[in-house]
């Protein structure tokens, strides 16, 4: 079974990108699951608390982390940048001082907004931050769902094709990539010890 967490960030009752998750947990793909957290009551990020006693809920936060075999991310654009509340659990994730989780974690990011853009500058910032955290991101395809307003139907959901299609194959090259390494650290493993 491959684990994937997604992540939203937005914590929007009715939030276009916490849909977008939704459509990627109801693909119909074989031993795939999907849970979807929203770090929305995080605390904002602070060394004293990472280096004193860490909130529960950031502990569990990053227990999440570390048990996923992926992460799925989905944020929307907030004045050309991702929100604050994603930046904050992305802190918390990739802190050095508790261990940043983040590192080799393989990462598929995908977000909607209300302009025609669809959270493609907003994106390029993520990709930045999950750089600087040496996360493996996948880069294609690009998944920005522009004037998400005008898709989103009356029960909150993408059930336009297009969508759904651009949502499923990303989680495909999530699992694709997933596939690959394993097996890689598998061959990787009969190397060892240099001898
Ligand atoms: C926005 N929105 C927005 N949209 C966009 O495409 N580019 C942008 O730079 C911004 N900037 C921005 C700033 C702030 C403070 C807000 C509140 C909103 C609109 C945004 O796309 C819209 O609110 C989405 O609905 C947010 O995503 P969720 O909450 O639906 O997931």
């Amino acid at each position: 079974m491959i684990n994937i967490l997604g992540i939203s960030g937005s914590s929007r009752i009715a939030s276009f990108n916490t849909a977008l998750l939704q459509t990627a947990g109801e693909l119909l793909i074989k031993d795939f699951k999907l849970e979807i957290f929203i770090p929305g009551n995080l605390p904002l990020y602070n060394d004293d608390l990472a280096q004193g006693n860490t909130p529960d809920n950031v502990e569990r936060f990053r227990q999440k982390i570390l048990s996923a075999d992926g992460l799925l991310i989905a944020s929307p654009e907030y004045n050309y940048s991702f929100s604050g509340l994603l930046k904050n659990a992305m802190d918390w994730a990739g802190t050095d001082t508790l261990r940043n989780l983040l590192s080799e974690k393989p990462v598929a990011i995908m977000g909607a907004s209300k302009s025609i853009f669809g959270t493609a500058r907003g994106q390029m910032h993520l990709r930045q931050v999950l750089a600087a955290a040496n996360a493996d991101v996948i880069l294609k395809p690009e998944v920005y769902v522009p004037q998400a307003q005008l898709l989103i139907d009356d029960t909150g959901r993408y059930s336009d094709q297009k969508t759904q299609e651009r949502v499923h194959k990303l989680v495909r090259a999530l699992i694709k990539y997933l596939y690959k390494i394993n097996n890689i650290y598998s061959d990787f493993t009969k190397c060892l010890p240099f001898s």
